[in-house]
């Protein structure tokens, strides 16, 4: 078919053998963006960008920016405009080679609908009523939109057009990737078992990145360093870290400590492991520790913030960029929705 040799192309072009796919949707929401700061914090980036990037490795990666599934909640359409810039932008700061990974909006991809709908023929009211984010929304006196309670459809399509092997999110997402494994394994005993790709969870080992309280570093507890934030801001808020009052000479132990604990990911492991022995040893304080956390973070974070706001400043770069990864994916989407219309008896 002349479709797949296209793919096959691609993917050759991409990569040297075929291998597994994995695949994540960005949702280009929430954060609190602003051009010169980013959209992400410490966290994302540790605890999932840069944990996603490294899978370049091992698999074809297929990572989105899921515009669509934003609009649940953002209605502010300048707002989201920015927002997917501002996502994009960090990804591709962040080490995203737009040659090795396909980038691209789902939006981009309206073939992603067509097959929502037939997976929500087979997916029981039930199942969605149980969905995470619906219940909370109803919890709290809300009256959810049919977009909530559909997300989980829209994002089983996102996985299962792409024939996903693997989809690496943090542990909020499995309840989604459960509903698309029951959804395909359905249709695949309905219409045979090549129709769909039945993915599995990848849970990363993402490491928690805590805040300057001490607590896991959350946008909703308002304790998050933004990735992006100029080298003076950086410096304010590492030193702003809580740690315990011991005296200069007293013993530290550096496990456990938010400012120990995002050193060892960012410093090699003999960096860190010489912070470890100074904490343990006493005559090191936590402003000596703080002063090298800040260092080591700049050291590492300063290119990354430039190539950002080079790229941040290029909104036509981006475009062009999305294009082609959207020209890519909509090949081999278009590839797999032929095989579930014919499948279905609405080839
Ligand atoms: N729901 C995901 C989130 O909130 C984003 C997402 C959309 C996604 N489609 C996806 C993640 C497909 C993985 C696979 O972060």
């Amino acid at each position: 078919m002349g479709d797949d040799g296209v793919v096959q192309q691609g993917l050759t072009a991409m990569t040297t053998a075929q291998r597994p796919v994995s695949l994540t949707g960005i949702k280009p929401t929430g954060a609190k963006s602003s051009i010169e700061h980013g959209a992400v914090h410490l966290g994302n980036y540790f605890g999932a960008i840069r944990p996603a990037l490294r899978l370049t490795e091992r698999y074809d990666t297929i990572y989105f920016v899921a515009d669509y599934h934003a609009l649940t909640t953002q209605r502010d359409p300048s707002t989201l405009r920015q927002n997917i810039y501002d996502v994009a932008a960090t990804w591709l700061a962040c080490g995203l080679d737009p040659a090795r990974t396909l980038l691209f909006r789902q939006s981009s991809v309206p073939e992603v609908f067509e097959l929502a709908w037939v997976l929500a023929c087979f997916v029981a009211t039930g199942q969605l009523e149980r969905g995470h984010a619906f219940k909370d929304a109803l919890a709290e006196g809300d009256a959810p939109n049919a977009g909530i309670f559909n997300y989980p459809l829209l994002m089983a399509a996102d996985i299962l057009l792409y024939d996903t092997q693997v989809v690496p999110v943090g542990a909020d997402q499995k309840q989604h990737v459960e509903v698309t494994r029951d959804v395909a394994l359905r249709i695949n005993h309905h219409y045979g078992d090549g129709t769909l790709v039945v993915p599995d969870v990848l849970l990363t080992d993402a490491p928690l990145v805590l805040g300057d309280d001490g607590r896991k570093m959350s946008k909703s507890y308002g304790n998050t360093i933004p990735l992006f934030a100029p080298p003076k801001a950086l410096r304010e808020s590492v030193m702003k870290f809580k740690s315990d009052s011991a005296p200069l000479q007293a013993p530290k132990e550096p496990k456990g400590s938010s400012v120990f604990e995002l050193y060892e990911l960012i410093a090699d492991q003999a960096a860190a492991a010489e912070m470890a022995r100074k904490l343990r040893q006493g005559g090191y304080g936590w402003g000596h520790a703080k002063q090298e956390l800040a260092a080591a973070l700049e050291a590492q974070l300063s290119p990354l913030r430039e190539r950002y706001l080079e790229l941040r400043s290029d909104e036509a770069a981006i475009d062009a960029i999305l294009a082609t990864g959207a020209d890519r994916a909509r090949a081999i989407a278009r590839r797999t929705l032929n095989r579930v219309r014919g499948a279905i008896g609405i080839g």
